[in-house]
């Protein structure tokens, strides 16, 4: 694991948006994995400013997204595709057909969790899959539990996740209870992982995360498993470790 301590916010974005766009400089038709949540959004503001300046070109790449709530269609400003063209898709040439999500309003659990998986598998699986961190450790949607569950999956979300999350509803009654999520398998998978924490609030679990025992409990620590994971986070939210 590669961590990499950053000053701020700012310097997270700046850090996080440089990787990405290396990623695709690399390979153009890369299959990028996003995310959604308050971390990215400073890495999607960089990443637009470098394709208006000419800088980066999306044409080619394809984006699957890690999770999505149960029940919202894509018009709902809270769906994870309403986020996700707001913050990106609207704003740069990534081709429409080539953006995908788990989708919300597919009432067949199994087939939608087929669907989704098969189609990530088909791609080839993500060359590079940005996360952001719960504040309970989760990736995705993957709650604390008692297993890892490898495939994409819907999951009820933890009390926790939902008082969370509820900043971005009129209420914590709002927030859907359930969503599709990549499984730890799914994202494990990944050639290369991007991890990005910000804020003294993730102090504990992040130092959880990469120093404490792998565990569902945590579902974060798995990325201890993986070969190629880079870890972008602010001095607030490594001071709970000494490095
Ligand atoms: C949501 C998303 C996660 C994200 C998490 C943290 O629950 N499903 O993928 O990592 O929020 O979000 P934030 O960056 O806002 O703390």
């Amino acid at each position: 694991m590669q961590l990499i301590k950053v000053k701020d916010y700012e310097d997270l974005s700046c850090r996080a948006a440089n990787f990405l766009a290396a990623q695709i400089w690399m390979k153009p038709c890369c299959v990028l994995g996003l995310a959604t949540g308050s971390t990215p959004v400073g890495i999607y503001r960089r990443l637009c400013r470098m394709y208006d300046k000419g800088e980066l070109d999306f044409s080619s790449v394809t984006t699957v997204n890690l999770d999505e709530y149960k029940g919202l269609c894509p018009e709902h400003a809270q769906s994870y595709a309403y986020f996700m063209r707001q913050h990106l898709f609207g704003q740069v040439n990534l081709d429409p057909d080539r953006t995908f999500l788990p989708d919300g309003m597919n009432p067949d659990e199994e087939k939608e969790c087929t669907r989704y998986e098969t189609l990530i598998q088909e791609l080839g699986g993500q060359d590079l899959q940005l996360l952001g961190l719960g504040h309970n450790g989760h990736i995705g949607f993957n709650e604390p539990a008692e297993q890892f569950i490898p495939l994409t999956h819907l999951v009820s979300l933890s009390k926790r996740t939902i008082t969370a999350n509820k900043r971005f509803f009129a209420s914590a009654e709002e927030v859907p209870g359930q969503a599709y999520t990549m499984g730890i398998g799914t994202i494990l998978k990944a050639r290369k992982i991007l991890l990005v924490v910000s804020g003294k609030e993730k102090a504990d679990i992040l130092q959880q995360v990469l120093f404490g025992p792998v565990t569902p409990a945590v579902p974060g620590s798995v990325l201890q498993l993986h070969a190629d994971v880079t870890v972008v986070a602010d001095e607030a939210a490594f001071s709970a470790c000494s490095l």
